[in-house]
């Protein structure tokens, strides 16, 4: 008997690709609702939600709007939401008080999400000051115009202990401030908030792809986050933000962006244990949604792939914009 397959007998790996109930009994990771966290922007003073047209589909919420995304969020079964809030502009000022203001956007619409969805949602907040400081940096200047670390540490500790009282489940640090996790456990083991948690962005680099986001929350930002943000060339230095982290007292740790940072991920997936989680961010979900308006890609099929990418290479946790509407096909 002759044949032209040229492998050792009995080794074809196209038989397990057969058939569709073959591929899905021997797929080695799949996408569970309660893998995905939605991240939701909440903007001060707008009666109607506002579209964020670099993110087409995702809207700045009312405070009204924002409750039935978190409702319809359950529903569909995701795990938790992530909260960023946009103040009026008017509200921005060099220290970002609206950020530490029990009435400020944020803290209001915690406290909203908390009234409607309990404890049946896992409530996170963005912890960091960009979104209301005049300059746009996520932390406080120095004379010289630099970001100023440990002056912003104290700004961190207020807006850590604000969020809690509110009634976050997990803030969120994003600021990318030495020693931020530790100086947040403190004001939050001293203001009564044993409990809340820490999900730490460990690894955050100085990615192209936060442009939508910019949009997202009315950013002033002018210039880069580069003094505090990662090198994208490093893989290294993000296991040593790893074990501060970690040393820090964080629960949970975060690699951001996701699909240009599987590396990291995979890499710090395997070395710890605690949950990671992955942010697949605004520039990452731009690019899937204008493809696919475009018809060159299969929207769908993209949206799953990147996901399932992320989840295979070692997240536990995935903060999606498209977390409610995958949940649902699930
Ligand atoms: C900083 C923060 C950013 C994002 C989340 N938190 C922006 C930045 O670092 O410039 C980006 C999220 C996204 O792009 O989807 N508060």
């Amino acid at each position: 008997m002759s044949t032209t397959y040229g492998g050792f007998p009995g080794t074809r790996p196209r038989r397990l690709r057969t058939t569709p109930a073959m591929r899905r009994m021997v797929a080695e990771h799949r996408l569970h609702p309660a893998d995905l966290i939605l991240p939701a922007f909440v903007r001060e003073g707008v009666s109607e939600p506002v579209p964020i047209s670099a993110m087409p589909g995702v809207v700045q919420h009312t405070r009204d709007t924002l409750r039935k995304a978190a409702v319809e969020a359950l529903e569909a079964g995701v795990a938790g939401i992530m909260l960023f809030g946009v103040p009026e502009d008017a509200e921005k000022d060099a220290l970002g008080t609206a950020g530490t203001d029990p009435d400020g956007i944020l803290q209001v619409a915690i406290r909203d999400v908390r009234a409607e969805v309990g404890d049946e949602l896992v409530i996170m907040s963005d912890l960091c000051l960009d979104e209301y400081t005049d300059h746009g940096h996520c932390g406080v200047l120095d004379a010289e115009g630099r970001v100023d670390n440990d002056a912003t540490l104290e700004r961190y500790a207020e807006m850590a202990q604000v969020q809690a009282d509110a009634g976050v489940h997990v803030v969120g640090p994003s600021g990318m401030m030495d020693g931020q996790v530790g100086v947040i456990r403190d004001a939050l083991d001293q203001t009564g908030h044993e409990n809340v948690s820490i999900l730490a962005y460990t690894a955050k680099y100085a990615s192209a792809f936060y442009g939508p986001f910019r949009e997202a929350v009315g950013s002033s930002l002018k210039g880069d986050r580069k003094t505090y943000q990662q090198d994208p060339a490093n893989l290294r230095e993000s296991m040593r933000e790893l074990a501060l982290d970690l040393e820090e007292g964080a629960d949970m740790v975060m690699v951001k962006p996701a699909l240009p940072c599987l590396d990291v991920l995979a890499k710090i997936a395997e070395s710890v244990d605690v949950p990671v989680a992955a942010y697949q961010i605004s520039g990452e979900y731009a690019m899937v949604e204008a493809a696919a308006a475009n018809g060159w890609i299969d929207r769908d099929r993209a949206i799953m792939e990147t996901l399932t990418g992320v989840k295979r290479a070692g997240a536990n946790m995935i903060l999606t914009y498209w977390a409610t509407e995958v949940a649902r096909q699930l």
